[in-house]
């Protein structure tokens, strides 16, 4: 079903979004119909070996849907986005697996997220990562820029999904890899009207 957004809906859209995640800043636990923090990672088979060296504070900010790891290997030197970082889990995991020759980026829209990204960030020694203020659907990079995007949860939440794919594939290396843990609702469970679809928005 093909629905008109229009400007109050999505101002409606970013108002909710950053209400909500404002408060997962300070904790996931209770916001979410899964699991988050540490847990969330075991649910979703991340790499022991990775997740034993976060620090306890850091992994309890972890609210993503799925494991964009399992999707691919990422090489030693790799340059790594992470679009929609939240409070930067995914983003310092990557780091770790690119190794200081290597990078990554954490992209989201919430300062409060982004507070609490630079806040995991200075409870680890990575000196390979830094987050930035900005929409996936306007990525602030040159073309053809990194070798992998990754993403958890977060293109669900974005309205104009064809402009965000557009900027993933501009940023992203000819051959780069393109990793996404993400949620959809079946067909048939689509809310009718959008009044109903906004508040069902962030679930
Ligand atoms: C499920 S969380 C990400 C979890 C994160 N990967 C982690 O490691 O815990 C979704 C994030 O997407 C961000 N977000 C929502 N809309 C966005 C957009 N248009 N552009 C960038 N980030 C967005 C939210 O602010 C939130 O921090």
């Amino acid at each position: 079903m093909e629905y008109q957004i229009t400007q109050e809906s999505l101002e409606q859209i970013t108002a909710g979004i950053r209400n909500k995640y404002s408060r997962v800043a300070d904790s996931p636990q209770g916001q979410f119909k899964y699991s988050t923090g540490r847990a969330g990672l075991e649910v979703l088979q991340y790499d022991a070996d990775l997740i034993d060296n976060l620090p306890d504070d850091v992994a309890a900010s972890y609210c993503g849907v799925g494991n964009p790891f399992s999707l691919g290997v990422i090489h030693k030197g790799a340059t790594v986005l992470d679009i929609g970082c939240g409070a930067g889990v995914d983003t310092i995991l990557a780091a770790m697996m690119t190794g200081p020759e290597g990078k990554a980026i954490g992209v989201d829209i919430v300062p409060e997220m982004l507070q609490r990204a630079e806040a995991n960030l200075r409870l680890t020694d990575l000196k390979n990562v830094t987050f930035h203020s900005a929409t996936g659907e306007h990525l602030p990079f040159p073309d053809d820029h990194f070798d992998v995007v990754i993403s958890n949860g977060v293109i669900n939440l974005i309205p104009d999904k064809d402009a965000a794919v557009r900027e993933i594939l501009r940023v992203m290396k000819a051959g780069g890899h393109l990793m996404i843990g993400d949620q959809v609702m079946a067909a048939g469970g689509t809310p009718k009207s959008l009044k109903d679809r906004l508040s069902n928005w962030f679930q």
